[in-house]
């Protein structure tokens, strides 16, 4: 019984490191974010509701929407059709990876 409760309590401390070892490293995966909350209107970095405004490269660039915070801005304040993302709902430090992965990504 002793030994059980040692047990289980190595491994909540254990879970607990790899936590907060996460968390400091502060790797964020911007694809992973792209997928869950943008890729359902721009899926392969086009665009499902006004194709005039895709993600790739050209048509972005086009549309004045250079660098990583003038995509960051998109996200904050979108054009109609958009959804909007505010800080508590997507922090600045996602919001700037999936910009990074935009960039990275759709040329
Ligand atoms: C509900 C559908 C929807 C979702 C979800 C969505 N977008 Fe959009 N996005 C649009 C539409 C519609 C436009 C065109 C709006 C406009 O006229 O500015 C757009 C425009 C953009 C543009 C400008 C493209 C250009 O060529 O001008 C960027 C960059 C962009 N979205 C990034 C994102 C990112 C990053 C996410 C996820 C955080 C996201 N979008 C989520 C619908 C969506």
């Amino acid at each position: 019984m002793k030994r059980g409760i040692w047990l289980f309590g190595s491994m909540v401390v254990a879970l607990l490191l790899v936590t907060v070892s996460m968390a400091a490293t502060g790797k964020i995966d911007g694809k992973a974010e792209f997928e869950r909350l943008c890729s359902g209107c721009h899926p392969a970095g086009g665009n499902t509701i006004n194709p005039a405004k895709t993600l790739m490269k050209m048509t972005r660039e086009a549309n004045g929407v250079k660098s990583v915070k003038d995509i960051v801005k998109k996200i904050r304040k979108p054009g109609p059709g958009m959804k909007q993302y505010d800080r508590k709902e997507l922090p600045d430090a996602q919001a700037k990876a999936i910009a990074e992965y935009v960039i990275k990504t759709f040329k």
